[in-house]
């Protein structure tokens, strides 16, 4: 969500907190705000509504704020309205304290109360001011260190938070804490940085620290120290982060987005190569032994959104190829539903940041059930990949852009790996077809090229749907999963209204939207649905609707039916929905543009959702 930047040492603060930020705002992007304090002196809080370009130009890049320790916050808003007023940081009554936050504080209103009736007043509608005050109370009762203070508090809020706070009487340190929001520390050349998401500081530090849940930091030049709940020194390795920071630059591409899709050939085919040894899949690393999959019962697949969608076509590929019963649940619904879960099932939770509030409370969920967890996670490190029996890493890189493209392609390539080789293990399918399964996953990449080339056709296509107002996107099977991406895809960087049906559903109550110009997009990868899907699609034609028809090459019968039509090369049905989502992309990608929107950062929503 929010992102958190924080630097001390030896150059300017500001610039490098900007900096940080910059790389951090597409967590959000509604306020941003910096604290910077020049050695003993009184520390400067400078704060913008809007992108993070009102505060740079406020700030004249950072140069008018002096100081060489500082904490920095772009927001993305749960309590109280974007204003100026309730951005971060925020401050004690006497200025004593200053701090940023990421996270939800659930019992903000009891603190609050309670910080009342103590003489304290709020200026904001924040729970971040109520923490900075809960703080700053403690450290006045308790007359002992911050991280007395600090840890006081922890054990009063109730939420999720990733704390960067600075106090007066200790210049030129932050103290950190965190609970379920991610948060990272990084040392270099006697400076120390801290960041919500790694991209912030890759380019000045690669060496960082993962601060645990309930724990706490000091931050000072050069020099971090650890601290659990009761204040007692602990002892964390190092880490040195792989990523090269021009991955999170946009190398030229108008867009994060454009750039994304079109990194894809490589990170399918760099997620596929990092479990196939010799031309067979190897699960070693991941640590999923043959007994292991011969012993599972079913499979629970959890997740949100795309990653969601990942799981509805991995269910598909699972269930058919390896005969394993599968559940796929959101996980916003799946953790409060008391669900019945079988002590012999494999929970399989897929994520991109690793940091979904709803997915990781899913995972824990299954845990405290004792069930095995194993987690398709992109992002190093994060909360889901710590905290998982197993890992299975996805190697995207960095996703800037708030809609997901590469990661979900290389989550469903990660997918089929595992649906492959369960059916292996399980003898579901012969040696003949495992090699040829694993031969045609190897095909996947060039073929997503194609498509990437052929862009110009889907370019010219969207340019003329700028103006649409509703679209359905239709399917069976594995083409309904297909068809819930890319109607995801539209809505959330093209703000058009989209819905995805299971064809044959539309005719118990859906087709009645149907109308004349009304935009209704088949997917038909799948030969045997093939012509059901056609038949829903002539159905809602005769209703007036505008047709496009997405199938592979060959299948040119589809031009009788629809009114545009986009081919993709031929694969394996069972792999088809890493094709097929391409030209949805960047179908979503170009009536963004076309309509001048922000494509990078759709209104309203962030990156990595680590509040519910
Ligand atoms: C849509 C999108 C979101 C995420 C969802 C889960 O383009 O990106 O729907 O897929 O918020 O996020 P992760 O994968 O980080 O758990």
């Amino acid at each position: 969500m929010c992102g958190i930047v924080g630097f001390t040492g030896n150059h300017q603060a500001a610039p490098i907190l900007l900096d940080g930020l910059s790389k951090l705002e597409y967590r959000g992007y509604d306020s941003a705000g910096i604290a910077v304090r020049d050695g003993e002196g009184e520390t400067t809080v400078i704060k913008a509504k809007g992108r993070l370009r009102g505060l740079a130009e406020k700030t004249n890049g950072g140069e008018s704020v002096p100081g060489t320790c500082g904490i920095g916050h772009t927001r993305w808003a749960t309590h109280g309205e974007p204003s100026e007023n309730n951005a971060h940081p925020h401050v004690s009554d006497d200025g004593n304290i200053v701090a940023v936050h990421n996270g939800i504080i659930e019992n903000y209103q009891e603190l609050k109360d309670k910080l009342t009736r103590k003489g304290y007043t709020f200026y904001s509608e924040t729970d971040t001011e109520v923490a900075v005050k809960l703080i700053d109370y403690y450290y006045k009762k308790y007359e002992g260190t911050p991280v007395d203070a600090i840890n006081h508090s922890m054990v009063r809020i109730r939420g999720s938070y990733a704390l960067a706070i600075m106090f007066r009487d200790y210049p030129e340190e932050i103290y950190v804490a965190r609970k379920d929001s991610p948060m990272i520390l990084g040392v270099e050349d006697g400076e120390a940085y801290i960041a919500s998401d790694v991209p912030a500081i890759l380019k000045y530090t690669r060496n960082v620290y993962y601060i645990g849940n309930m724990e706490m930091a000091r931050v000072r030049k050069g020099e971090i120290t650890f601290y659990n709940l009761d204040g007692e020194e602990i002892e964390k390795k190092m880490k040195v982060i792989d990523w090269d920071a021009e991955a999170a630059e946009k190398a030229g591409f108008e867009h994060f987005m454009m750039k994304e899709i079109h990194e894809q050939p490589k990170v399918v085919q760099d997620t596929l190569n990092s479990v196939l040894k010799d031309g067979r899949i190897d699960l070693a690393e991941v640590g999923l032994a043959e007994d292991e999959i011969k012993d599972i019962s079913q499979i629970y697949i959890v997740a949100c959104g795309s990653a969601y969608h990942v799981g509805m076509a991995a269910q598909y590929v699972i269930e058919d190829m390896a005969r394993i019963p599968v559940r796929v649940e959101l996980a916003s619904e799946f953790r409060y539903r008391n669900p019945i879960l079988d002590p012999h099932a494999l929970a399989i939770v897929i994520s991109q940041s690793g940091e979904t509030a709803d997915s990781l409370a899913a995972l824990r969920l299954c845990k405290d059930h004792g069930i095995r967890t194993l987690a398709i996670v992109n992002v190093v490190g994060s909360s889901i990949a710590r905290e998982a029996d197993n890992v299975f890493y996805t190697l995207a890189g960095p996703e800037i852009s708030v809609a997901t493209t590469k990661a979900y392609s290389t989550q469903m390539m990660a997918s089929y790996v595992l649906a492959i080789q369960f059916a292996l293990v399980r003898e579901q399918i012969t040696e003949e077809q495992y090699t040829g399964y694993i031969k045609e996953l190897q095909t996947l990449p060039e073929k997503i090229q194609r498509i990437i080339d052929d862009k110009e056709r889907i370019q010219w296509f969207a340019s003329k749907q700028a103006n649409a107002h509703d679209t359905f996107f239709v399917g069976r099977g594995i083409d309904y999963a297909i068809s819930m991406e890319g109607s995801l895809k539209m809505k959330e960087v093209s703000y058009i209204h989209s819905e995805a049906y299971a064809a044959g559903e539309l005719k118990h109550g859906t087709i009645s939207l149907i109308e004349d110009g009304t935009l209704v997009i088949g997917v038909l990868t799948q030969p045997d649905l093939y012509e059901k899907t056609v038949s829903n699609m002539v159905e809602c034609k005769s209703r007036g609707a505008y047709l496009m028809g997405m199938t592979t090459f060959g299948n040119y019968n589809i031009e009788d039916t629809a009114d545009f039509t986009v081919y993709i090369p031929k694969t394996d049905p069972y792999f088809a929905t890493s094709l097929a989502v391409i030209p949805l992309q960047l179908l979503g990608y170009y009536v963004s543009v076309a309509k001048g929107l922000d494509v990078d950062k759709p209104r309203n929503l962030a990156k990595s959702v680590t509040v519910e």
